[in-house]
């Protein structure tokens, strides 16, 4: 029986995201070794403690709170660590504190040896995903921001409420800025095959699109929602990390929408942002390009060039 290797996941913040991160995968048995790192080498020591006593109830897992150096032999490195949005703050807000913060992380993990796959949560992700390509110098392939992965999950969830269907069976995505500037992607999205586009005004269906515009809109603003509830949000970008840890850690090639350099797609060049991708072992194995009707094209232009701007504005 051919040795699998041992995946090996460094997580570096363990704040409310990293922590609801962790705790997933240990749940869901993604991973065979997590390490993980905080400036507060205590609250990671903490978090290993709390997990590791879990663990007869969960998965086998190897949990330790480590140091840099155990990224040498990492598959994957996931940043969450960085300032969060308090009430009322934009993402974008964040993007001057939290880039030197990604300067020194992504400088001592690439000092360490580091030749993996970098996943990026925090926030602006998109612009802090091109500025861990950038400090990195790793192939962008290798560098994913976990993008619009909630918007669309959020998407999905609203929509499969508002037509009473399982969310798993509507297929629909969220593109562009994780924030304010993303956009729904209605010309392609389709419930067990069915354009929903073509619901809309059906006698036996009676969806509105003045009820999906509304419903766009609580996906977009859903993180001030919460946020204003209880301070922050966790739990639903967490499982959407799981998710994206489990396509790259086996091999998936699954369609997911992540934040991703491109190259020429959809007209754009040198920005990252929210694209439908197929995401395997080797990271982004390429960015789908659909066809965007004009709205959607204007949309999903301003919002690369807002994504241009944000990102110009730190990275010289
Ligand atoms: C949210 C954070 C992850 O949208 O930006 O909940």
């Amino acid at each position: 029986m051919k040795y699998q290797k041992t995946t090996r996941v460094v997580l570096i913040g363990t704040g409310f995201v990293g922590s609801s991160y962790a705790y997933a995968c240990l749940n869901q048995g993604v991973v065979d070794e997590m390490v993980l790192i905080d400036r507060d080498t205590k609250k990671a020591e903490g978090d290993a403690m709390d997990l590791n006593h879990g663990i007869p109830y969960g998965s086998p897992m190897k949990i330790w709170a480590g140091s840099y150096k155990d990224c040498k032999d990492a598959d994957l490195v996931v940043i969450t660590a960085g300032a969060n949005q308090g009430p009322g703050e934009t993402r974008l807000d964040l993007i001057e504190k939290n880039t030197q913060i990604f300067k020194e992380i992504v400088e001592e993990v690439m000092a360490n040896g580091f030749d993996g796959i970098f996943l990026i949560a925090t926030n602006p992700v998109d612009v802090l995903s091109y500025a861990t390509w950038k400090f990195s110098g790793l192939p962008p392939e290798r560098v994913i921001g976990s993008g619009t992965i909630l918007d669309t999950a959020r998407f999905r969830y609203l929509l499969g409420e508002y037509f009473n269907v399982d969310a798993r069976n509507v297929h629909a995505y969220i593109m562009g800025e994780h924030g304010d500037t993303e956009l729904p992607l209605w010309s392609h999205a389709d419930i067990g095959g069915q354009p929903i586009l073509q619901l809309v005004n059906d006698e036996k269906h009676h969806a509105k699109m003045e009820d999906l515009d509304e419903l766009f809109l609580k996906v977009r603003d859903a993180a001030y929602h919460i946020i204003e509830r209880k301070g922050a949000t966790y739990y639903g970008i967490a499982l959407g990390l799981v998710r994206l840890t489990k396509a790259i850690l086996r091999n998936e090639n699954s369609i997911l929408t992540v934040s991703a350099l491109l190259e020429g797609q959809y007209e754009e060049e040198n920005v990252y942002i929210g694209v439908p991708a197929i995401v395997n072992g080797n990271g982004i194995r390429e960015v789908v390009e659909l066809s965007l009707n004009e709205q959607e094209k204007k949309q999903f232009s301003y919002s690369a060039n807002t994504l241009k701007e944000a990102a110009a504005s730190i990275i010289k």
